[in-house]
């Protein structure tokens, strides 16, 4: 049987329209689950969409339409966009879906049943976009401390989750996982949170309709958040708890944005708890992207949309760039210099120009077919150990989730290809009859190299590997078996390759 990998997003609220910020996450899983699955594993890639809570209701009644209707509206852009950007999940789903009510109902009637969930009144400051409650002491000057937008004071009858009861439990997980916070930078925040001591959380609300009933107690409705991180069991088919339940919970990894890491590591792993259910292997909070040096916001008119991105440039420009230009777990900017300088210089310069460089050669020493390779000189033996040696690096760097770092170890074999050309001179060697095998050798060397960096770049740019592998006469198979040196098949013939990227006349750009 082979062995399991569960990744999830976050489910994206519904009131906003797709931005780079979502596409970010979402590629970064697919990535993840892409290279999981050429590594043998039977993946479930999740994400979703968080349709209930007051901001959604908010926004219906500002459009004149029902909350139900905004979110089939809203929720089509997202799936469009994740089909365009490549996004091969496992499954979507919706807050509002029956099979996702049910399990968030299931688990609330249960902590009520054992007294986890009791109802008491509730009176604080509540910022309305983070949903959030706010001590008088945290909402300085009554401002969110999250987002600076005004809080407003609410009173309500509220149903509380003993969250309290929990802190020791909690941090004892932390301490006995160091890999369950990740950055770990994030995790010494986290710790000093709840060592302020935890106060029972208000999971219950009065002042809206658009969620789902407290079960026995319909004037009320479930804390978006509880109703939203639940959803990360009922796409598994929780409450029933055999089938995809028991083969992917826990998951591997929750991907998150650096804002949402409170929510994940202490509020959901504490309803788990109370729940007596596994938590979740690992947590990892990605930076926030400014644009060009400014947080992207509506208000600023600077929101960074992905379409439009992606019919200029190409998808897998626009995913090799979001994994490319940031460390996974930093901030970042995005600046559309640094984009087409990304384009001209490491994809169309790099990358495209050593398969155009390298099938032009074959085709015009050897008519285009692959010789069977001699005894390796040391230069071919030194760029044969550099790829072995990318396979391995590449995976280090994808079981720390730094994509960044292992696009990176692919590039410098690139280059290596490239330096490999100018010292191996192969239009020198042509001229001579008697260099001929030798000849032969080094544009195998050169065309294998090729074959695994192209085969490792798959999970990246999805359409640039499928395309690079065919110009290589190869199956477009990416799994891990093709990820040996000397597979390419003497033989194979192939065409001269046609430039992967066209370079961006940046003096025509604006
Ligand atoms: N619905 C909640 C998540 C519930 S998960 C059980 C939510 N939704 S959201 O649509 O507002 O945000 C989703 C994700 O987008 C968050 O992880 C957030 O960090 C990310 N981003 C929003 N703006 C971003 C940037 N500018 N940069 C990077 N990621 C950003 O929160």
């Amino acid at each position: 049987m082979k062995p399991t990998f569960y990744v999830t997003t976050p489910i994206y609220y519904v009131n906003d329209v797709p931005h780079i910020g979502h596409a970010y996450t979402t590629v970064a899983a697919d990535v993840l689950a892409r290279y999981k699955r050429l590594k043998g594993f039977d993946v479930f890639f999740l994400t979703g969409s968080d349709e209930h809570g007051q901001k959604v209701e908010k926004a219906a009644l500002t459009n004149g339409e029902t909350p139900l209707e905004l979110a089939d509206r809203v929720v089509k852009r997202f799936q469009s966009l994740w089909e365009k950007l490549g996004i091969a999940n496992t499954d979507f789903i919706r807050t509002t879906q029956e099979r996702h009510k049910q399990g968030v109902t299931h688990i609330f009637q249960q902590l009520i049943k054992q007294g986890d969930i009791y109802l008491g009144e509730y009176e604080d400051w509540y910022c309305t976009p983070c949903e959030t409650f706010w001590t008088e002491t945290q909402a300085v000057d009554g401002k969110c401390p999250d987002c600076n937008r005004p809080v407003e004071k609410l009173k309500e009858e509220s149903y509380f989750f003993k969250m309290s009861a929990y802190s020791e439990q909690l941090l004892a997980h932390i301490e006995a996982n160091p890999d369950f916070i990740q950055p770990k930078s994030k995790r010494n925040e986290i710790v000093s949170f709840i060592k302020e001591g935890l106060r029972d959380l208000s999971v219950s609300r009065t002042s809206f309709s658009w969620g789902i009933p407290v079960p026995g107690n319909d004037r009320h409705v479930i804390y978006v958040w509880f109703d939203a991180l639940t959803n990360y069991i009922t796409a598994l088919g929780y409450p029933d708890t055999t089938g995809n339940y028991s083969k992917y919970w826990p998951v591997d990894v929750h991907l998150i944005g650096k804002d949402i890491l409170r929510f994940h590591t202490v509020y959901w792993p504490t309803f788990l708890m109370a729940a007596g259910l596994p938590l979740p292997k690992k947590v990892f909070a990605h930076g926030w992207w400014t644009v060009e040096g400014q947080k992207m916001s509506k208000s600023l008119q600077n929101v960074v949309e992905p379409n439009m991105l992606i019919d200029k440039y190409g998808v897998d420009v626009v995913r090799y760039f979001l994994m490319r230009e940031v460390p996974f777990g930093l901030d970042g900017d995005f600046s559309h210099s640094s984009l087409i300088n990304r384009i001209n210089s490491d994809l169309a310069n790099d990358l495209g120009n050593l398969l155009s460089r390298s099938t032009a050669m074959l085709v015009k020493y050897f008519d285009g077919v692959v010789q069977a390779p001699g005894e390796l000189s040391e230069l071919d033996q030194s760029l044969k150990n550099k790829a072995v040696e990318m396979i391995s690096a590449v995976d280090a760097c994808m079981e720390e989730l730094a994509f960044s770092k292992a696009l990176q170890a692919i590039w410098d074999v690139i280059s290596a290809g490239n330096k490999y050309i100018d010292e191996t001179t192969p239009w020198a060697m042509a001229k001579d009859p008697a260099q001929r095998e030798r000849l032969g050798t080094v544009m195998y060397c050169l065309l294998e190299v090729q074959r695994l960096i192209n085969t490792l770049i798959a999970p990246f740019m999805p359409e640039t590997s499928t395309r690079a592998l065919g110009f290589l006469g190869c199956q477009a198979e990416v799994a891990t078996t093709q990820l040996s040196w000397g597979l390419l098949a003497p033989g194979t013939t192939i065409a001269k390759a046609e430039a992967l990227f066209p370079r961006i006349d940046t003096t025509k750009e604006q």
